[in-house]
């Protein structure tokens, strides 16, 4: 099985100023000296623009605002650019909020995917590597294995759906009209810069703010967790390595119940913080286990996650931390 070897140069980056992009962003401009990102993004309520402070070399980077659904600022700037790589993020991406309202995510994980196939397709660009989820394969037992890419698709949620609907275009776009197209699939990410609303942000602020800690159902719904770094670093490798049409999971192999993380976080910071804990009422169709198999990324390509829980949670708290004091230094 033989990887080939790419090269990417001005690469359109979407997505760019919300918590995986941004990091990625900063990554790949650290390890490539002559890459330019040029970076798409709406700015929704889930994007800033403080996700991108102390880039590596500003220079390198071009922020655009506005949307991926927009067929003609896409084309202009693949063309104005010359772009030869779009790595995608840009989505919408919080399940409750689907939930509550699934239209945007039709619109920007559907449409959005689409527009920008068509795009890339028209450009004839090299490389369209497109990041999706673990969550597409709906709900593990707490003995099953865990998912490998021949899993099949079963998502629970709007968002996982919309997101199963993009993966499809993908795919159909690499058969269909031979998209040099790589994908892959990644368990749930924790690091800085995350959304407050996400699990880790908000226990970590209910422990610094010493308000109750929220915890759906039981707490006993597992998730496998990945150090955002890990994760830029695999959707680098599988860009310059992986093969096309392929798909590849990327997973902290580290499985862990939302009850045993919020009493993780809370002995780092203050074991006095246990006591916050509480339970709310579940989310609807709450998927019960998450967990991947990257036996395949592993083997093919040598990545494998290198960042343990525990040092990745001190450092994720320590962002938050030092956050809050900015926050109470500006008021
Ligand atoms: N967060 C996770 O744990 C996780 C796990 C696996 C996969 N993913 C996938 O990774 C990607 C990034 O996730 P994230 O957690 O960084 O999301 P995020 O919500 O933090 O960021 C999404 C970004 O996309 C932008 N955006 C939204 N709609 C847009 C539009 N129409 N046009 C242009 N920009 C738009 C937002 O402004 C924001 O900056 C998503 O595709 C998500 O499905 C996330």
């Amino acid at each position: 099985m033989s990887s080939v070897n790419y090269q990417p140069r001005k690469v359109l980056v979407t997505g760019g100023a919300g918590f995986i992009g941004s990091h990625f962003i900063r990554y790949a401009l650290g390890q490539d000296p002559n890459l330019i990102i040029v970076n798409l993004d709406l700015l929704t309520y889930a994007g800033s623009l403080k996700n991108l402070e102390n880039l590596p070399d500003e220079k390198r980077h071009v922020f655009v605002k506005g949307d991926i659904c927009d067929k003609l600022l896409v084309e202009k700037i693949l063309h104005e650019y010359n772009i030869d790589t779009i790595v995608h993020f840009a989505a919408e991406s919080h399940v409750d909020r689907s939930i509550e309202g699934p239209a945007p995510f039709i619109q920007t994980n559907v449409v959005g995917t689409f527009t920008l196939l068509e795009a890339a397709r028209k450009a004839k660009l090299s490389r369209f590597h497109h990041i999706s989820t673990d969550e597409v394969y709906g709900s593990l037992t707490p003995d099953a294995p865990a998912f490998t890419e021949q899993s099949p698709y079963a998502p629970n949620s709007p968002y996982s759906a919309s997101k199963a609907s993009s993966d499809h275009l993908v795919r159909a776009y690499y058969h269909t009209y031979q998209l040099p197209i790589t994908m892959s699939h990644c368990s749930n990410n924790y690091g800085a810069y995350q959304h407050p609303e996400k699990f880790i942000p908000t226990v970590i602020r209910s422990c610094l703010k010493k308000q109750p800690i929220p915890i759906y159902g039981d707490g006993s719904n597992v998730r496998d967790w990945i150090y955002v770094e890990d994760h830029s670093r695999g959707i680098m490798d599988i860009l310059t390595k992986g093969r096309l049409g392929e798909t590849y999971h990327l997973g902290g192999q580290c499985e862990i119940s939302n009850l045993q993380m919020a009493q993780m976080i809370c002995k780092l910071m203050d074991e006095s913080c246990l006591k916050l804990i509480h339970f709310v009422k579940d989310r609807a169709g709450h998927d019960w286990r998450y967990a991947m198999d990257i036996s395949k990324i592993y083997q093919e390509l040598n990545w494998q996650p290198a960042e343990s829980l525990c040092e990745g949670l001190r450092e994720t708290i320590q962002f938050y931390a030092n956050a809050k004091e900015l926050e109470h230094e500006s008021h």
